[in-house]
């Protein structure tokens, strides 16, 4: 796949580096230009986004040897709680131990197959509905009602079969593959760029999924760029760098694009936007999936309002303070207010930007101290056709305690807007937007005069790598099954 460093043409504006430069606080080196890959110009062929054989192949050669986060930690606080995983056909029952640490048991009774357990919740012991036999939850075989007529259990390891587990984050990550690397390789670039945010010290504050009538892919694309911004929301336009946006990949499995925040997009440069257009688009857009007031409901309105001295007086700003400026400086006082955290000394970048990084294949970060959203894209069961979004909102324990509950997952049936979730404020008339398009990418996949897709060089080239790695793995898998 070649590791060299390569630096695509970029937007001929100014870079993300030359923003970060003006910024008022030390730049953590993390947040510096990292490398990039040439990964060619070569079309994909749309069949990987529809076609049941590939479909099948991915499911096996990829699903089933990565590591997926299932749960928070916080979802199973205690011993003997449960939650159910499920992911490409396959059910597991995560549940917590009495010594604290968390094992995960594939959710199938050894008799005839059925589920073990169904919902979430807490089950000290795992009882099969259909016949009686029984596990403990810490998978050891416990109750057989039917005993005398199973000779061919006696004397035999009836323990439920695990799959790995492991931790990071406060997440826990389960993985079908026996033989997997440990996640840390994995994911090592980002667990030493996120240590600073500690997220094992942060609740979940939102959790939000729908099913949506497209391949997994074609979700995970739609978030892995920020030049679509231009005509899908152009709404965000006066106050994103959206074409001038960073993208590193940091390893083969950890990507990122730094997307700043506050800042007018290039292609508006014509447009003579000033700093106070700049809040007013902020304020118009009520925060946004890019502004460092993302989770919050009343979001940059509230924040931006806080220029004017009364709600109908014009703006203003002091001199030599910039809409960028301006927005960091109440973020940091509206954080500090809710949590009680000092971010006095936190960078601009930290405190309003997009600063997404992706974990191979289907998880996404973001970093920084304003509310963490997180993404995670998965097929719905084994349908190509269709999968499943998850976002979440990690927020910080408050600097005095106590830890907040964590919510439980809100599923928005297929009729149901994001907007319609309070848990996610601004995001969903975003997500919306992204939304529309997604049904129409899978169709038109299927209607292709050419039989492939495009993907630009360096913008794209997350995406690019994202099918590189996919091709490999099933390349791979195939040679080892003979196929
Ligand atoms: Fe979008």
């Amino acid at each position: 796949m070649g590791n060299a460093e390569f630096r695509a043409d970029r937007h001929p504006s100014e870079s993300y580096e030359d923003i970060l430069e003006r910024d008022t606080r030390t730049i953590p080196d993390h947040l510096r230009q990292g490398p990039t890959r040439n990964l060619g110009e070569e079309g994909i062929p749309v069949t990987n986004y529809f076609d049941p054989t590939f479909f099948h192949k991915e499911v096996r050669h990829v699903w089933l040897k990565v590591w997926q986060w299932a749960c928070r930690e916080e979802d199973i606080p205690n011993a003997g709680d449960v939650f159910v995983y499920e992911n490409v056909g396959k059910s597991l029952i995560v549940s917590r131990q009495k010594d604290g640490s968390i094992k995960a048991f594939y959710n199938s009774c050894l008799h005839r197959g059925r589920k073990l357990v169904d919902e979430c919740g807490h089950r000290s012991t795992f009882r099969c509905k259909y016949h009686g036999l029984a596990w403990d939850s810490d998978g050891s075989f416990k109750h057989n009602p039917i005993k005398w007529d199973f000779p061919q259990f006696e004397g035999k390891d009836m323990s439920l079969p695990e799959v790995r587990v492991e931790t990071w984050g406060g997440f826990v990550f389960i993985n079908f593959d026996p033989a997997a690397k440990p996640l840390m390789h994995y994911l090592k670039p980002l667990a030493d760029h996120f240590d600073r945010y500690d997220f094992a010290n942060r609740y979940k504050a939102a959790h939000v999924s729908k099913i949506v009538p497209c391949n997994w892919k074609v979700m995970a694309e739609a978030f892995m760029e920020s030049h679509h911004t231009i005509v899908t929301h152009p709404q965000l336009a006066p106050f994103l760098g959206d074409v001038n946006s960073q993208y590193d990949a940091l390893s083969d499995y950890v990507t990122r694009q730094f997307t700043a925040t506050g800042v007018v997009s290039p292609t508006l440069a014509d447009r003579n936007f000033g700093d106070i257009d700049i809040l007013k688009a902020m304020e118009a857009a009520g925060g946004s999936h890019v502004s460092g007031g993302h989770s919050d409901k009343d979001g940059v309105s509230k924040k931006v309002n806080n220029a004017r001295d009364t709600p109908d007086a014009p703006m203003t700003l002091e001199q030599g303070v910039t809409a960028r400026m301006y927005a960091c400086e109440v973020t940091r006082k509206s954080l500090g207010d809710e949590d009680g955290w000092d971010y006095s000394q936190v960078s601009d970048a930290e405190i309003i930007d997009a600063l997404l990084y992706n974990v191979f294949p289907h998880m996404s970060f973001w970093a920084g101290y304003a509310p963490n959203v997180v993404y995670r894209w998965r097929p719905n069961g084994l349908d190509p056709d269709t999968s499943i979004m998850d976002v979440i909102i990690l927020k910080r324990v408050p600097k005095q305690g106590p830890r907040p509950k964590p919510v439980t997952e809100h599923r928005l049936g297929l009729g149901e807007d994001w907007s319609s979730s309070p848990m996610i404020g601004a995001l969903g008339p975003v997500f919306e937007q992204d939304m529309e398009n997604l049904p129409e990418v899978q169709t038109g996949l299927k209607s292709s005069g050419t039989g492939v897709v495009h993907f630009s060089l360096y913008s794209e080239m997350r995406i690019r790598l994202m099918h590189k790695l996919i091709a490999q793995m099933i390349a791979e898998g195939e040679a080892k099954v003979g196929v």
